[in-house]
């Protein structure tokens, strides 16, 4: 593979040095043709576009991610965004009141949120519990996650990849634990697709959400959540229109509109644009045309770079892994107390036009870097040049 090539491939500012996939992705230029066509399809006749040519793309991309995803496409729901995946569960899911939820104290703040006001409407226990994020040993982090249960923990809901350290967890053995004590799994996968070869069926999580405009390189607006159809959970829109009915909804049946009935009622939510969903399909080509081995052994080598690179540079201390099962393409570092973590990112960008994020989580700034297949090693040079220009 000759990385050099694939900067080139993908739409960007050749001014902006652009390490922060895990917030968005830059998008290859195939998608951003194909993305272009649409919206021009949309501009031009916006009736065609809602109601003729929807149907056959919309069906087109779902399969295709099924197939990528080792799922079926009835299985498969579109969203904007996995915040509304994640909120339409929530608010939707069939759990007693009294139930416990466990939720690891490294969750995406807003999905905390989320799971914190249903847990208020609907009276279940947020638990919250600690993961082992250094850890060389993956069977610490499944031990962590079962001593947390109890008799009254109905869901766990857990990152597949940490957004703070970019951990990768053992998610498919955590699964298969919780499935035999009778809870059930709710996964966020924000960071997973394009990182990470997933095969659905076997990680066999109850629900598995995940964005698409992270490391999968869709444009923004693209996210699924998969899940049984028939699960006894009854999931529910929170935003009524076309799809909606009360009564039983087919899970089966392809319709006219390019999905199921049961599909329908979440992703009919009044017009608008849904190119990001009908382009999933170049993503797909893009990201299987390099190929997982590939794309993991590309982010080993520069996430490598990144910590030899940064480690120990005023103050930073390494909190990711460093057995490649545990890691991927984002790298953390903690900051000390007297660095602003918000300042040095915002310095970053304003006066070397670098893009990285800093994580304020549990009293801690997490600085992260994101490095995708597109980056380069000048890159992360950069990166550090400028750190150490602002460190002094
Ligand atoms: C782990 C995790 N979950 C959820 C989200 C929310 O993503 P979005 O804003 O696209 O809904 C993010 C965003 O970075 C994330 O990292």
């Amino acid at each position: 593979m000759n990385w050099a090539d694939i900067l080139a491939s993908v739409e960007h500012d050749p001014e902006i040095t652009y390490l922060n996939t895990g917030t968005s992705g830059l998008i290859p230029k195939a998608v951003h043709q194909a993305t272009m066509q649409w919206r021009e399809k949309l501009h031009h006749n916006p009736t065609d576009y809602v109601w003729r040519a929807m149907a056959d793309e919309l069906w087109k991309s779902r399969a295709r991610l099924a197939t990528h995803l080792e799922s079926s496409p009835e299985r498969l729901v579109f969203f904007s965004n996995i915040s509304q995946a994640i909120n339409t569960f929530c608010l939707s899911v069939d759990l007693p009141q009294g139930s416990d939820i466990l939720l690891s104290d490294h969750e995406y703040g807003a999905m905390r949120w989320a799971w914190e006001r249903a847990a208020q409407i609907r009276g279940w226990n947020i638990v919250p519990f600690a993961l082992p994020i250094e850890t060389e040993d993956s069977q610490e982090i499944v031990a962590a996650v079962e001593r947390s249960i109890t008799s009254n923990t109905k869901l766990l809901f857990l990152s597949h990849i940490l957004y703070s350290t970019g951990l990768v967890l053992p998610i498919q053995e955590i699964c298969a634990r919780a499935r035999s004590r009778d809870i059930v799994t709710f996964i966020d996968g924000a960071h997973a697709p394009g990182m990470l070869p997933l095969d659905l069926s076997t990680i066999n999580a109850d629900f598995y959400a995940a964005n698409l405009h992270k490391w999968f390189l869709t444009p923004v607006g693209a996210a699924f959540l998969y899940c049984d159809p028939c699960s006894k959970h009854h999931l529910r829109p929170w935003q009524v229109s076309w799809g909606f009915s009360e009564g039983e909804l087919s899970a089966t049946e392809r319709n006219e509109f390019g999905s199921t009935p049961w599909i329908r009622q979440f992703e009919m939510e009044g017009t608008r644009d849904l190119t990001s969903w009908f382009v999933v399909s170049q993503s797909c080509d893009f990201v299987e045309s390099l190929g997982y081995p590939a794309i993991r052994a590309r982010h080993f080598e520069l996430s490598s770079f990144v910590r030899e690179a940064l480690s120990g540079l005023g103050g930073f201390q390494l909190c990711t892994p460093n057995h490649p099962q545990l890691r991927g393409g984002l790298t953390s570092f903690r900051l000390p107390a007297n660095v602003g973590g918000q300042k040095l990112r915002n310095d970053l960008w304003q006066k070397d036009k670098i893009e990285i994020n800093v994580i304020d989580l549990g009293g801690c700034q997490f600085f992260r870097v994101s490095t995708h297949v597109y980056n380069t090693m000048e890159e992360i040079e950069t990166l550090e040049k400028s750190l150490r220009s602002m460190l002094r």
